[in-house]
């Protein structure tokens, strides 16, 4: 099995952050996501959570020009093929489950599987994956437990998702092991609802702007 890391490093590396979406309502998925680019966001996440959910990642992948749009809290092979027959060019999984493993074998579009632990991350290596999501990040133990990871098990490279803020996703930004971070706090529940798309450009730019430290 091999993962298609040369099409998701350059579409998860972008920016140092990937927003993290779940969409009620599709017509607010267009305007959402141009604010998001406009602050310099271009990966974005889309939970398959929502009923609306794949015809918003329709919409962006026709309308927002600079935009990666990808499929999230893909649990299963059927989610899988309808995320990308719907035009995602990544999709993420809250976990790595062998059958889901093996349906993404092949696959052009890169599937980001989550772990949260040593032994999963050696069975991902067997399966010939080099990058996972860290999920659920802060509550598995944060920055400092990812950190323990990384000398004994290089070859995993992370994106932490799970109580991910602008104030600690620097900590993680600095590790060796960490090519970005995922989150939902720059797009949040009431400024989508609010169609306070100049809010969700101003939190995306801080969020573009986060260095290691
Ligand atoms: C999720 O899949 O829900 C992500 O982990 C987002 O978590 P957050 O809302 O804590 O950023």
């Amino acid at each position: 099995m091999t993962q298609n890391l040369a099409a998701l490093f350059p579409i998860v590396k972008a920016a140092p952050v990937v927003p993290v979406l779940i969409i009620e309502d599709v017509k607010t998925a267009v305007p959402l996501a141009r604010a998001l680019v406009a602050g310099g966001l271009t990966a974005l996440e889309v939970t398959l959570r929502t009923p609306a959910a794949l015809e918003c990642i329709r919409a962006i992948k026709g309308e927002v020009e600079g935009a990666n749009v990808g499929a999230g809290t893909i649990l299963d092979e059927k989610q899988f093929d309808a995320a990308v027959a719907a035009g995602s060019t990544f999709l993420v999984s809250p976990g790595a489950t062998p059958r889901l493993l093996a349906h993404a074998d092949g696959s052009p579009v890169p599937l980001l599987p989550g772990i949260a632990t040593a032994s999963e991350a050696m069975a991902l290596l067997e399966a010939g994956y080099g990058a996972a999501k860290f999920f659920p990040a802060e509550q598995a133990g944060g920055a400092p437990y990812l950190k323990a990871l990384s000398s004994p098990i290089p070859g995993v490279m992370f994106c932490p998702t799970g109580g991910v803020s602008l104030k600690n996703a620097p900590t993680y930004l600095a590790l060796p092991n960490v090519m970005c971070v995922g989150g939902s706090w720059v797009a949040p529940a009431a400024a989508v609802a609010a169609g306070d798309w100049a809010a969700i450009t101003t939190l995306a730019a801080e969020a573009a702007a986060l260095k290691a430290v």
